[in-house]
């Protein structure tokens, strides 16, 4: 008889446990994708500047447009000066009514004197969102000892995608406490979600990128500020080999739109719904069968680029 009872008040958990989860995954995809409605940006930004670092491509370009066209005012940051100049010209092209800076930083330079002096540029106007996008990864992925450019590279990444988020965030914020009010998204990555073979600093410092998000929003979320991760599976952009877009695979404006749909609405998120779809099943998945996804999917980002540096060297 006890056993009994034991048996049904186990099975009940656990069938508790397994609709929790359900219901937990079908609010992740459907929640902010679906049914929740964009928050009044411009409110929670309570300014009307937007700081995007990594400006003039990709991720970066796109979530400037969107915010261009939502009437917020863009400060570019970037390293390449001539792609700054060019992507001013196009968002103004397109939005002849917002105002565009921008500022030259090349994001592997990690001295903070130098990031003092972009620092005083980008505070001398009212910052409602700052979007910290720049990001490294390495040609393709690779063992450790193996990567492109050794230590550089491995040095570089680990600078371009840790001290960006965290010094802009950390001389940023001031302005944003005293107006008790702003928005700042970090773009990580899934691939910080899970430990991935061949991806080492990447992964981990886009790990690194989650977590920082996570202790300022226990810092200042109280005080009006608003913090969000973005952690996007594949887009198709340069850093990404250019891959086609599908299902699974967004061009950058798509995603930027959809991503930008999402702040106030999720705190952590893929940014997307079909990455969101991906990222659920990924969690689901025994970590064996998760790490065999990986080798195989990074063998085939190797070959794509190996390809391409043979190609540009026959050319
Ligand atoms: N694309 C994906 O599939 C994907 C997936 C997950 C996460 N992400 C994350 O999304 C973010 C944007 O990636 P993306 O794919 O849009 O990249 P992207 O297309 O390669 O664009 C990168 C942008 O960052 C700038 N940039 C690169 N290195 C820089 C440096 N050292 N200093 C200053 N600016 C620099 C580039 O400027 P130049 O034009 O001068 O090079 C460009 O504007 C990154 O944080 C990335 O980790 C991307």
């Amino acid at each position: 008889m006890n056993i009994d009872w034991f048996a049904i008040g186990a099975g009940s958990i656990l069938l508790l446990y397994i609709v929790y989860r359900i219901l937990l995954v079908l609010f992740n995809i459907l929640g902010p994708y679906v049914f929740f409605q964009p928050i009044d940006l411009k409110k929670k930004a309570g300014a009307s500047w937007a700081v995007v670092t990594g400006a003039t491509d990709g991720i970066g370009k796109s979530y400037c447009f969107e915010l261009a066209r939502r009437g917020f005012n863009i400060y570019l940051v970037s390293r390449t000066e001539s792609k700054l100049v060019q992507t001013k010209k196009d968002i103004l092209l397109k939005h002849s009514d917002v105002e565009i800076r921008y500022a030259t930083f090349d994001f592997t330079n990690p001295s903070p004197i130098d990031y003092q002096k972009l620092l005083s540029q980008l505070n001398a106007v009212n910052i409602g969102i700052l979007i910290n996008n720049v990001g490294m990864f390495f040609e393709y992925p690779e063992c450790i000892h193996q990567v492109e450019g050794g230590l550089d590279t491995l040095a570089n990444v680990a600078i371009v995608n840790i001290l960006p988020p965290t010094l802009l965030s950390a001389r940023i914020l001031p302005q944003m406490v005293s107006r008790k009010a702003g928005v700042i998204v970090n773009i990580g990555s899934a691939a910080g979600a899970f430990p991935m073979a061949k991806w080492s600093v990447y992964s981990a410092s886009k790990k690194y990128v989650s977590w920082l998000t996570a202790t300022l929003r226990k810092e200042y979320g109280d005080q009006g500020i608003l913090f969000q991760t973005i952690t996007p599976l594949m887009v198709a952009t340069k850093m990404a080999g250019n891959p086609n877009t599908s299902f699974f695979c967004p061009d950058s404006d798509s995603f930027a739109k959809s991503a930008l749909n999402t702040i106030g609405n999720s705190s952590d998120t893929t940014g997307y719904i079909t990455h969101q779809l991906e990222y659920e099943m990924m969690n689901l998945m025994p970590e064996f069968v998760l790490d065999r996804a990986v080798v195989r999917s990074s063998a085939q980002l190797k070959e794509a680029a190996m390809k391409k540096k043979e190609e540009k060297l026959l050319s």
